[in-house]
């Protein structure tokens, strides 16, 4: 395997590795050693190449303070190499053992209501805390000591899932940390109070021992500017932390590669330091978890959503964890996927730009909180069906990867993503509206069902490649976007602008030009004079939003809502919309096209969806958030000949998704439903999964996949 240093952090960047990464996480502890070679013997037959090893087990690698011992991990590692199985090592950071935790109970986190974690699950040190650092470097050179000359360890893991059972901590440490990061950045207590609008409420500090870790309704509502520098301080906390240890692997061989395994996405800021300081990302996907989320759509439809928002961070990525059966933990459990539909799964992260996966697990535990947690083979050592899909899947990566490796995702329709800042202003004060994701996920939705090639991209990438970019209501718009945003417009893209776009700077302060901010206004020749609220097109006003109020907490003495019948409605094109959330009232420059305009109440007849000619492109503006039917209609209306379906009348359940270098096409069909399904209108090429040659027309069986390798 060669590894290569890893380009600049973009939705386009490719991964940095020859080889495809193949195989599962593994847990050699778990078993009798008996196991051990013909578990080396079955993950080599699978067609598996490499294993991770290690992240929860620092009670084995160090069983006392500074006395090592890797023996049994040694041991593993000789066993899986002796059937030509490399390993990708972990730093066991997000389960400390318990001498440490007991010497060191500071390192512990703090919960909200200031109760003391306890040992007994996992994340439970405190990332932030100096100790727990100085004892996560610790460990992490005596691994790298201990590993740096075995060549059968090929790259690391950092931690585990950082920050996904819990990203905050209210702990002294915690709180003498955010003191030290605030004293960085502002310098002077002076500079802070004009940032947290001191003069608001009395918040003024006098020095910076003075502050507190913000708690949410402890009594009130807390000043957006504190709490946003709380989440950009655990975010920078977390990159330092992950930053110990990638210095000391590097530092020990500059050969490995190193990725972090991301759940949830909470408080780490992937295009700052922590992703730069990676060779690639790695998501772990578990696409039936959300299944039963309010408006997910589906889980074929959420994970597609989820490895989209994800590569917009980074380019290609891994998955180090895609779920292979039923996962439970003692307090949920998720549906279990049917025969063919793990490697269905798998297929769609690879489409969607995945460069390598493991199956989570290679053999379920008997014991501890994830013992219904499926794996590769079951409980009693028997491999069955999810063995022969996984066989399968190698088989398939083995018959696409020469021409899948070097590719990247295509996207016609992309939405801004991928910012940390905008995504905390939005959490600090978000008013009863949808988040950016929530609004933007009904436009990939749209997409997804019809087969657009559709994605998220940060503003400040190559926007070149293109044809829409969608801006879900961002309301730290940074005016450093506008130069590499309008160039995209002037060749000839079409950028839709949302609602409340635009209107705070970087210490949510509102600004005093009027929103989306000088450079939008400028480009979509609109300044947002007014808004109001609407209740959400179907709900009864605030009643609606909250469920109570003033004590009614029992729906059926609902009081008839005002706000239901102060709905607004516009026109675009030939069809009347209710608006969703929101309504602006917009001032124009002359050079603006009204293409939507509400219709009722006392904004009726003024614009409130507008596009402007910018060179060869458009800059619209849209004055509310979208719904279902707004996104159908700004298909129709404003996006038309950019959004073809990458294959024309797409069975519902089939994803389709093209992967694409300059030489070669990769069209990936996946069946996501047990009923067999005829692709039409394809066009002519060869289903590398098969090797059979396609023109026109094709069946898929129950999640049946093909990948054709296609001239478009
Ligand atoms: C992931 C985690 C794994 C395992 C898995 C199934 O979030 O990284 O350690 O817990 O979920 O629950």
């Amino acid at each position: 395997m060669k590894r290569t240093p890893p380009a600049p952090l973009s939705v386009w960047r490719t991964l940095n590795l020859d080889e495809f990464l193949l195989g599962v996480p593994h847990y050699p502890e778990h078993v009798d050693e008996s196991y051990w070679q013909r578990d080396a013997q079955r993950i080599a037959a699978a067609g598996f190449n490499v294993v991770r090893l290690g992240e929860f087990a620092w009670h084995l690698m160090e069983p006392r303070e500074g006395v090592f011992d890797f023996s049994l991990f040694d041991r593993a590692i000789d066993v899986l190499a002796s059937e030509g199985v490399k390993t990708i090592f972990c730093t066991p950071t997000a389960t400390p053992p318990r001498w440490l935790t007991a010497s060191y109970p500071e390192v512990l986190r703090v919960d909200e209501r200031g109760r003391t974690a306890t040992h007994g699950s996992r994340q439970h040190a405190d990332t932030n805390s100096p100790v727990y650092r100085m004892h996560s470097r610790r460990i992490t050179e005596a691994l790298a000591r201990q590993y740096a000359g075995n060549p059968n360890v090929i790259g690391w893991q950092t931690d585990n899932e950082l920050n996904t059972t819990a990203s905050t901590s209210y702990s002294e440490a915690s709180e003498r940390e955010f003191r030290r990061y605030l004293h960085d950045r502002y310098e002077t207590i002076d500079k802070l109070n004009l940032a947290w609008g001191g003069n608001f409420w009395a918040l003024a500090y006098d020095s910076f021992d003075q502050i507190t870790i913000p708690r949410k309704d402890n009594p009130g509502f807390v000043a957006p500017g504190h709490m946003q520098d709380y989440h950009r301080f655990l975010a920078h906390a977390t990159a330092a932390f992950q930053h110990d240890q990638v210095e000391i692997l590097r530092g020990a061989n500059p050969e490995w590669f190193i990725f972090h395994n991301l759940g949830r996405l909470e408080d780490v800021d992937l295009r700052g330091q922590f992703g730069q300081d990676l060779d690639f990302l790695g998501f772990d996907i578990y696409p039936m978890l959300y299944d039963e989320m309010r408006r997910a759509g589906g889980h074929p439809a959420t994970q597609a959503l989820h490895l989209d928002v994800c590569r917009a961070y980074s380019g290609n990525f891994i998955v180090p964890e895609q779920a292979s059966g039923f996962g439970s933990q003692p307090g949920f459990s998720t549906m279990t996927p049917e025969p063919g539909e793990m490697r269905r799964m798998a297929l769609s992260s690879v489409a969607r730009g995945a460069d390598g996966l493991l199956f989570f697990r290679w053999r379920p535990a008997h014991f501890g909180a994830e013992i219904y947690w499926m794996g590769i083979i079951d409980h009693d050592d028997v491999p069955r069906r999810r063995y022969q899909e996984a066989k399968q899947f190698a088989e398939d990566i083995d018959r696409i990867k020469k021409d899948l490796l070097g590719t990247t995702v295509r996207m016609n329709v992309a939405i801004a993503g991928a910012d940390f800042d905008n995504q905390e202003a939005y959490r600090t004060y978000p008013m009863g509206m949808p988040s950016p994701l929530e609004d933007g996920m009904l436009l990939h939705r749209y997409c997804y069902s019809k087969g657009i090639a559709c994605g998220f991209i940060h503003p400040e990438d190559d926007l070149s490649r293109i044809k829409v970019l969608y801006v879900p209501h961002w309301v730290m718009w940074k005016p450093e976007w506008n130069e590499n945003v309008e160039a995209f417009v002037r060749n000839g893209g079409t950028l839709i602008v949302g609602a409340m776009t635009g209107t705070r700077d970087e210490n949510n302060h509102i600004p005093t030009d009027l929103a989306p901010g000088p450079g939008l206004s400028k480009l979509c020749g609109v300044r947002v004079e007014e808004f109001g609220r609407v209740a959400e097109p179907g709900a009864d006003g605030l009643f609606g939003l909250h469920g109570t109020e003033f004590g009614f907490h029992n729906p059926a003495k609902r009081l008839p809502s005002s706000s239901a019948s102060r709905r607004h409605r516009f026109t675009l094109g030939n069809r009347e919309h209710e608006a969703a959330h929101l309504y602006e009232l917009l001032a124009l420059d002359d050079d603006v096209e009204v293409l939507g305009q509400w219709s009722n109440r006392f904004a009726s007849g003024r614009a409130a969806v507008t596009s402007r000619k910018v060179g060869k492109g458009r800059a619209c503006y849209v004055g509310t958030y979208l719904t279902e039917p707004l996104v159908e209609g700004l298909v129709d209306h404003v996006l038309g000949a950019d959004v073809q379906p990458l294959v024309p009348d797409l069975p519902p359940a089939v994803e389709v998704v093209l992967r694409e270098a300059e030489d070669r096409k990769l069209l990936f069909l996946l069946n996501c439903d047990a009923e067999p399904v005829e692709v039409t209108s394809l066009p002519a090429g060869i289903d590398l999964l098969s090797g059979k040659p396609v023109n026109g027309g094709l069946a898929l069986g129950p999640y049946g996949c093909a990948v054709l390798r296609v001239h478009l």
